[in-house]
């Protein structure tokens, strides 16, 4: 049988959403998209594998649809689910909060009982601090998008985040 991967997002400005869209054309028959704006965070209950997507807003703080749904998501038991996060920033504007709202999400989201999969190297970025770092510093924990400043990584960077995601998902 496919997988059936729930991929929660919010977006602000439309970066998240055009990524949560791209990865849904990536896996067509295995992405279920809810926009927590429109949907909040319920039917994650309905998953074992969940895809969750996460923008940075105004100095490291939860984009504001995230925000709203926060409490509800604490309230909810994701144990026995695997997460995979992925999370947009601004590395050049927002150096010193760089993906700090991912880093938030991972922690939430490992407090409600699931397993966060696939870590990605910081390689390839350049930051003065960030909330979303495992704690050797060496990873996030989580893919790490940037639209702002490096757009012409964004296709490379899910073509080998995502089967890291399924396998992590199918092992
Ligand atoms: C006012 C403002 C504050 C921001 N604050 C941060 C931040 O603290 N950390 C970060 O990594 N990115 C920050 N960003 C960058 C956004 O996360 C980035 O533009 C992202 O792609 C927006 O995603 P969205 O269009 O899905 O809302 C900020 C952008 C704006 C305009």
């Amino acid at each position: 049988m496919a997988l059936s991967i729930g991929l929660f997002y919010a977006s602000t400005t439309g970066n998240t959403e055009q990524i949560a869209d791209q990865i849904a054309a990536m896996l067509p028959d295995c992405i279920h998209l809810h926009d927590i704006a429109v949907e909040g965070v319920a039917a994650m209950a309905e998953y074992r594998c969940l895809i969750l997507g996460i923008p940075t807003w105004d100095f490291g703080e939860l984009q504001e649809d995230w925000a709203e749904h926060w409490e509800e998501l604490s309230a909810l038991d994701l144990s026995g689910k695997r997460v995979a996060l992925f999370g947009l920033g601004d590395q050049l504007g927002y150096g010193e909060w760089f993906q700090d709202a991912m880093g938030l999400l991972d922690q939430q989201v490992r407090n409600a009982g699931a397993q966060v999969v696939v870590h990605w190297p910081v390689v390839g970025y350049q930051f003065e601090a960030s909330k979303a770092l495992t704690e050797d510093g060496q990873y996030f924990v989580g893919l790490a998008l940037d639209e702002d400043g490096q757009h012409g990584e964004t296709e490379e960077r899910l073509q080998h985040w995502l089967p890291q995601v399924i396998s992590a998902f199918e092992a």
